[in-house]
């Protein structure tokens, strides 16, 4: 089936442009031209949409507004803003209703590459409610303790920003927030960062206040639970970077394994925020098959499934959603070198028979696969349990 996508610029000649660049991909997609928010609303209500573009500054419904409504009455559309404006003020209007923001102008390829990266939804057989649910959060809520120190250093007379990024990089929800738009083209940064640390550096402090404190699509409530999975993201994450090290992968492999590791189960997040009494569900069944195939009996999909759909509607690098997708099952992946997923796999499985709520079992034939098996005892040599844990 194509997709359908809906591009709304007040500029015809910004749509006719579009038109242009991207017949190629018209055997792929269903693509709708709205030359205002209104007359995208209509389109809205007569047919159902996967992605809708739009610009921001428009006479009459402007693209706050018009995503607005579309987070509310269609949360399963991906929102992805195209904008000639990128002050401030209009990137933290966007950020509370967009999933993904790109500078104009862009060049095709940049488009086409942000609308496919969100075309997991389709893809997964997750219940609807599951995927409006996850298109509905504009970010995962930061754990109150952590956004209460960031909170009070940048409130402080004179705030460190190094201070803030070692706080917001112990985070999934700040530092998934902070990658995200550090890697979008409103910044114009053509670098890819997974580094939160770098991330909060590159962004400043205003931009940070901005975006963490003064979201209000950022409360910082969290499900039951959510110590435990945030302890255990943390280990992984910190694990995952000292075996990506041990290997010898460059800067860039290592903090794509730090980041995938401490969001590798934000899918359980996801569904103890949304659907508590179902993930309870899940884990009093007894656990005669796995975890996965219980929650793909209650959700559609299981929580690598749902997490790495999410981080996908963010735009967040492919490396980090396929470590994600495939932490419990690597070989599933149909990679045969090392790189980030075998490394968050197997501190997935290491700190997970220490503590969290539930266990990743070792792939014996994928590590034996990417000539890693007799590793194994050397990472497991370099875990040491988060100080949270040992304090
Ligand atoms: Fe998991």
């Amino acid at each position: 089936m194509s997709r359908r996508i809906l591009f709304v610029d007040d500029e015809q000649a910004i749509l006719s442009g579009l038109r242009r660049s991207l017949r190629s991909m018209r055997n792929e997609w269903e693509m709708t031209f709205a030359q205002s928010g209104e007359e995208a609303a209509a389109h809205l209500e007569d047919s159902d949409f996967d992605v809708i573009v739009t610009d921001m500054r428009m006479p009459g419904m402007d693209g706050v507004e018009l995503l607005t409504r579309v987070k509310r009455d269609q949360p399963q559309i991906v929102r992805i803003v195209l904008s000639g404006h990128t002050d401030r003020a209009s990137i933290m209007k966007a950020t509370g209703v967009a999933h993904q923001y790109l500078a104009k102008p862009t060049d095709a390829d940049e488009l086409v590459g942000a609308i496919k990266r969100t075309g997991r939804l389709e893809h997964l057989l997750a219940e609807r409610r599951v995927i409006e649910a996850a298109g509905g959060l504009g970010a995962l809520p930061p754990m109150p303790a952590l956004y209460g120190e960031v909170a009070a250093e940048l409130g402080s007379d004179d705030p460190s920003l190094n201070k803030v990024a070692r706080i917001v990089a112990r985070d999934p929800g700040m530092a998934a927030k902070v990658v995200q738009i550090v890697n979008s083209s409103f910044f114009g940064m053509r670098t890819r960062v997974t580094s939160p640390e770098q991330a909060v550096t590159m962004l400043g402090i205003d931009t940070v206040v901005g975006l963490i404190v003064s979201d209000p699509f950022q409360e910082p409530t969290t499900p039951g639970g959510e110590d435990s999975r945030w302890l255990a993201g943390l280990a992984t994450g910190t694990l995952a970077r000292e075996i990506a090290k041990l290997e010898g992968l460059d800067k860039q492999a290592i903090d794509d394994a730090y980041l995938a590791g401490l969001l590798h189960d934000c899918g359980r997040t996801i569904m103890a925020l949304r659907f508590p009494s179902d993930l309870d569900a899940v884990e009093a069944e007894p656990q005669t098959g796995s975890v996965l195939e219980s929650e793909r009996a209650i959700f559609g999909a299981s929580h690598p499934e749902i997490g790495a759909l999410i981080l996908g509607v963010w735009g967040l690098p492919s490396t980090v959603l396929e470590a994600v997708a495939f932490h419990h099952h690597p070989g599933e992946s149909g990679g045969s070198s090392f790189g980030p997923l075998t490394a968050v796999h197997a501190a997935s499985a290491i700190v997970s028979s220490e503590f969290g709520d539930h266990p990743t079992l070792i792939d014996e034939a994928h590590l034996e696969a990417v000539g890693k098996f007799d590793h194994l005892g050397a990472w497991q040599a370099a875990y040491e349990p988060p100080e949270e844990l040992t304090a």
